[in-house]
Order: structure tokens, then C-alpha cells, then sequence
């Protein structure tokens, strides 16, 4: 078993990037809330504690506490912005706010170049993004590095192993702020950051066969990496006993679902049971245009699917487990109420997400990964590299993109023209995150020959982001625009119109529906 360190959340917009920073060190970690009991902390058995930020002052009423419990087990401690604010409260030092906030790039001068920062220059430039600060240390604290503004910038108690510091080390604009986590990590906690995605998938097997013993498990995959990097997981484990099932719901992009069953039995070794329900989605969509609408029908028709193909695969050993792609993400936004988003802007229907009405135990062998980190997982399971880097796409597929009623014959214009615009994107150099075509509602007039034409507008959409929660437009040279628009309309028959999508998200989505 490898270290583990645990970050207690207060709440600061960084935190899971304090998790990013921790395993970028290969050291694992787990974010836990910050009135977590002791005994979910001790269990992890950690090397040390970190506790983020958070939005708070010390002084407001309700704000989160420092538990106290933390002083008695005796193990390293880092707090980071409110974090250092909460130690040096509750340890007896003097906590003020300031006239003004400060926020934004300070220099920091290090006062003692040791512990946190051995072997960092003096000065550094920080991320500083707080309200209150300490004017007077706890007793038995010592000053570590100010600034102009802030006398105590870091603080620590050596001799009880606790370290504080009032910038974050997390952010890209501390750079040294990785070298000040890696101190904390290896030189206070003793850590030996050998967690690497190898020690990853050994400890996860181990996991996964201990759980399900002789017991059968059923995985619903959906071609992208998450599903497919748990199910490679899974049958490392188990072998014969995982039934992959891939549900071709006919809203599939061109070549899917053979590319889906290439990877599986010929790479992977896998069997997967395909189950063609092509006609049943498309006749349950007819004549909905509402986008609400159809990304629920597609989710419940979806279920109604799998669970007849659960029955249907049923032996005389039991399926009682079901694998699924959840990520850590996934599990830290949907922990409380203060974490998850406000309005729901759409339905999101993931196939890999099925809810747990479906009478299976879940394991979710990814459930404290990052995005890189599956990737990194799925890399080293031997994954093809076109598969561990797959572009996202949306569980109710093809329908999303369809403005309007979806039918076979505008499936079949959209899924020409989503070829084209794959292929030559995937041709050019720019660093594009995501990318596809829409089939718009409208017909516009054209010619072509010497005919007039009312056909099809296609929309190209291409966007660059880091994790699909805000996006740009991307700025394509215009000679891929200008192929992709000629190709579209030469060889997609229903299309005499091209358009490009310059909005970025907010104030649109990624998708149209
Ligand atoms: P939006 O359109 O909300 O999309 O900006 C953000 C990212 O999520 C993908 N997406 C989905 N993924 N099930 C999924 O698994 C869905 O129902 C779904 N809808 C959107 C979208 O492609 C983009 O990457």
C-alpha cells in the first residue's frame, strides 16, 4: 500500500487541485470533508494532513473549525490559506483583517530555508488570495517567510511537525509552489512517492478480487476512456467472470461501434456482448425535438436495454456487481450541497452512469482518479493510444447534435459530415480539445452546377478546454475551415451550407442540446 496523505476540504475553489499537485508527486491522496470523523482519517492511515483554503473568515459565524482531534494524532500538518488561519486561531496566535484583501502575485522573502523551503531561492514569487491574516504567531511557531504586506507568509512548529502557509503552493502562479508540496511530502511526512500507475492497477486488482470473490460482473460500455480503462481494470481481475455489454443505441458516430468491439476482443481479449437496439431509440425519438425530452427517453430507454441484457446473460453464477467508470471528480461534486452546481443546464446522461436502482453492487475501480490519471492507468493496461485519448462524447450521442427530430435520414447526413470534420481536424496540428458537426434545423438555398439546391446548413463545432467545463472556439486556420466546408458540401448529399460556431462556453454549452 502506498502513502497516502489527507486533504481536509474547506471549502476553497483549489482544493482539488492541492489533489492534482499531491499525486502529480506521485504521492496518493484522498479530499475528505473538513468535519470529517477521526476515524475516517485514520483509516486511511496518513502520512500527513493538509488542510485547503476555503471562502471563510475565521471570525464568521458558522465558519468551519479546526478539528482538534487533528493536534492528537501526532502526524504532520501543512495549512494552506485558511488553513493557516484556522492553526494559528485555535493554537492562540491573533488573527485581523486587513484594510484590504490581498490578492493576486507577491514576492515572498524566506526567512529560514529549511523544512518547506530547502532548497528554494529567496525571494519567490507567490498566489496570494486571502482576506484575513495572522499578526502574531502561536507559541512555539516560528516565521518562516513574509512579504511586504503580510509578516507571517508561512509559519511552523517544527518540533510538533506543523507548517503553514498563507499563499497557495497549488496554483501554477507560485512556481516554486510544487517544490514547497514536495518538502512537505517527502522531507516532513517521509513519504516515498511510489505511486505510480502500476502500483495503481496492482493494488486495484487485489481490491477488485477480494470484493467480488466468484461472483460475476456486468460493465456497460460506451467506447470512451473511463468505461473502457474500469472494464480492462476489471478483467485484469476477474478474466471470464466480467460480461462487457455495449449497447449500439444507433446514435453512434461512423465506425463506433466495430472500433468498440476491435479494442475489446481483439486487443483486449474481452468478449463483449453487443446488443443492436438501433430501430428502438430512433422509434422512441420520433417526433421529439424538445432536448430535455430526448436525453431522457434515450436514458430510460437506455436502462430498459441493459437490464433485459443483464437477464439475459444471467448463468447459473449470479451477476451481482456492476462496474462503472465513475471518477473522483464525479464523487467530490456530488458529495454535499455546497458542492453541487446550482441549476442543472442539462440532463447528462452517461452510460457508464447508471443508477444504483439496478439492483447491483457497484465497483468503481476509478473512484479516486483524475482524468490524466486514467489515462496514464489505461496507457499502461496497454490501451491504444486513439482510445486513451479519445475526444469526450455524449451519452445520448448523435441525438444531441440533431436539432430537431431525429431520423434515420438526417443520422445518416450527420454522421457522413461528423466523419469529415473528425478527419480533417484530426489531420491538422491545432490542439483541439473537442470537435464535431450538428446537424441544424435550417435549409438554406444554394447551387450547385447548374441547379438550385434547398438542402441541410451543417454546423462545425471545435473547442479548446481543459476539462470540458468552460471552452473556447478554436481558432482553426482557415485552409482546414475551408476543406472541411468544401468536403462537407462535395461529398455529404443533403448539405449545401457550412457554418462555424464562434462561441465559447459560458455563455454557450459545448454541445447545442
Ligand atoms: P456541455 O454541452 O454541457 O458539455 O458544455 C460538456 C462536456 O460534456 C459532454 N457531454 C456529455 N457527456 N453524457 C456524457 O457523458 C452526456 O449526456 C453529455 N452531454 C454533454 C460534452 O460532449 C462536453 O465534452
Amino acid at each position: 500500500m502506498s502513502d497516502t496523505i489527507v486533504i481536509l476540504d474547506f471549502g476553497s475553489q483549489y482544493t482539488q487541485l492541492i489533489a492534482r499537485r499531491v499525486r502529480e508527486l506521485r504521492v496518493y491522496c484522498e479530499i475528505l470533508p473538513h468535519d470529517a470523523p477521526r476515524e475516517a482519517i485514520t483509516r486511511l492511515k496518513p502520512r500527513g494532513i493538509i488542510l485547503s483554503g476555503g471562502p471563510n473568515s475565521v471570525y464568521d459565524p458558522g465558519a468551519p473549525s479546526l478539528p482538534l482531534f487533528l493536534l492528537d494524532l501526532g502526524l504532520p500538518l501543512l495549512g494552506i490559506c485558511y488553513g493557516m488561519q484556522l492553526l494559528a486561531y485555535h493554537l492562540g496566535g491573533r488573527v485581523e483583517k486587513p484594510t484590504v484583501r490581498e490578492y493576486g502575485h507577491a514576492t515572498v522573502h524566506i526567512d529560514r530555508a529549511e523544512s518547506l523551503f530547502s532548497n528554494l531561492p529567496s525571494p519567490i514569487s507567490v498566489w496570494m488570495s486571502h482576506g484575513d491574516q495572522i499578526i502574531a504567531l502561536p507559541q512555539g511557531f516560528v516565521p518562516l517567510a513574509h512579504s511586504e504586506t503580510c509578516p507571517f507568509a508561512a509559519m511552523a512548529d517544527p518540533a510538533h511537525r506543523i507548517y503553514a502557509l498563507q499563499f497557495h503552493p497549488e496554483v501554477v502562479h507560485t512556481p516554486q509552489g510544487l517544490d514547497i508540496l514536495r518538502n512537505f511530502l517527502f522531507d516532513v511526512c517521509g513519504c516515498a512517492g511510489d505511486w505510480t500507475p502500476a502500483a495503481f492497477i496492482a493494488a486495484a486488482i487485489e481490491q477488485i478480487r477480494a470484493r467480488v470473490g466468484s461472483a460475476r460482473i456486468l460493465c456497460a460500455l460506451s467506447g470512451g476512456v473511463d468505461s473502457t480503462v474500469a472494464a480492462a481494470l476489471v478483467g485484469r481481475a476477474v478474466g471470464e467472470r466480467l460480461v462487457c455489454v455495449f449497447v449500439d443505441h444507433g446514435l453512434l458516430r461512423a465506425g463506433e461501434a466495430r472500433a468498440v468491439n476491435q479494442v475489446f476482443q481483439e486487443r483486449l481479449g474481452l468478449e463483449i456482448v453487443t446488443v443492436d437496439a438501433q430501430g428502438r431509440f430512433v422509434a422512441k425519438l420520433r417526433g421529439v425535438t424538445d432536448p430535455e425530452q430526448k436525453r431522457k427517453i434515450i436514458g430510460a430507454e437506455f436502462i430498459r436495454v441493459f437490464e433485459e441484457t443483464a437477464r439475459a446473460v444471467a448463468t447459473d453464477t449470479p451477476v451481482r456487481f456492476l462496474a462503472q467508470g465513475t471518477l473522483y471528480p464525479d464523487v467530490i461534486e456530488s458529495r454535499g450541497p455546497e458542492r453541487q452546481a446550482a441549476a442543472r443546464i442539462k440532463t447528462h446522461h452517461n452510460v457508464g452512469g447508471l443508477p444504483e436502482d439496478l439492483q447491483f453492487d457497484l465497483v468503481e475501480p476509478l473512484r479516486y482518479l483524475f482524468k490524466d490519471e486514467v489515462r496514464a492507468v489505461g496507457l499502461e493496461l496497454g490501451l491504444p493510444k486513439e482510445i486513451v485519448y479519445r475526444q469526450p462524447f455524449p451519452g445520448p450521442g448523435l441525438a444531441v447534435r440533431i436539432l430537431g427530430e431525429v431520423t434515420e435520414e438526417r443520422l445518416a447526413i450527420l454522421r457522413a459530415a461528423d466523419a469529415v470534420v473528425r478527419e480533417e481536424i484530426d489531420r491538422c496540428e491545432s490542439e483541439v480539445w473537442q470537435y464535431f458537426a450538428v446537424l441544424t434545423p435550417l435549409k438554406t438555398v444554394g447551387v450547385m452546377g447548374d441547379g438550385r439546391t434547398y438542402d441541410h446548413v451543417v454546423a462545425v463545432r471545435a473547442v479548446t478546454s481543459a476539462d470540458g467545463m468552460t471552452a473556447d472556439w478554436a481558432r482553426l486556420p482557415y485552409d482546414v475551415l475551408a476543406r472541411i466546408s468544401s468536403r462537407l458540401v462535395n461529398e455529404v448529399r443533403g448539405v449545401n451550407r457550412v457554418v462555424y460556431d464562434i462561441t465559447s462556453k459560458p455563455p454557450s454549452t459545448i454541445e447545442w442540446e
